[in-house]
């Protein structure tokens, strides 16, 4: 795992950082967020869609949920999800799988304090279907990143990166599958490693 973000030193005697998770989907990062936490906390998990296993999945580890529906307008859509995250009291803000774009105001009500998790080695094959562009174009190798979010789409200052080699048979369900292990191996580590230091960063995000 190629880590790039030099973290600060560890806060002594730190307590646990609250977090959100925004999901939309099966929430299997979620799952190992859940998993494995350790200096972080999560205090609330918020979909943008109604019914979905990553609801099912914060319900059985008893994390209280919330669902915001996109509404067409993304600033007052960034508004209400904003708000959600206020409510529950998250210092930081955690996406995994998260299908919509938060607008600007998100990034300054959060700065340096919303991570994404993207299935390619960005700055290759940023936005939806990553993995099928990875294969589309014959990459050998693709991966995970682990980012700060920024105003642009897939963008913003890489924490950590995992590379995964593509096969020669490889179908997109097959390279997806091999991409989630590392998902869920970086993640929970990475989360965890930004709590211990309070989500505190060099300045680039803070
Ligand atoms: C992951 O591959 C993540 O990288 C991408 O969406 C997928 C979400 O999967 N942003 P899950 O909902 O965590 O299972």
């Amino acid at each position: 795992m190629a880590i790039r973000y030099s973290f600060p030193p560890t806060r002594p005697g730190s307590d646990l950082i609250d977090i959100a998770v925004l999901v939309s989907g099966s929430g299997s990062n979620l799952q190992a967020l859940i998993d494995s936490a350790e200096s972080y906390r999560i205090v609330a998990v918020i979909s943008d869609r109604p019914s979905v296993r990553a609801l099912e999945r914060a319900a059985a580890a008893s994390i209280p949920s919330a669902v915001v529906s996109w509404d067409g307008d993304r600033s007052r859509f960034t508004e209400r999800i904003c708000a959600a995250i206020e409510q529950s009291g998250a210092e930081a803000v955690v996406l995994a799988g998260f299908m919509r774009i938060l607008g600007p105001e998100a990034m300054r009500r959060f700065p340096g304090r919303i991570v994404n998790i993207h299935p390619s080695l960005l700055p290759e094959f940023p936005g939806a279907n990553a993995v099928g562009q990875a294969l589309a174009q014959g990459a050998p190798v693709t991966g995970v990143t682990v980012h700060f979010v920024d105003e642009q789409v897939d963008h913003g200052p890489i924490i950590a990166q995992v590379s995964v080699d593509v096969r020669s048979d490889d179908s997109e369900e097959s390279l997806h599958r091999r991409i989630q292990e590392q998902e869920h191996s970086i993640y929970p580590r990475i989360i965890n490693a930004l709590a211990e230091r309070g989500f505190a960063s060099d300045g680039q995000s803070i």
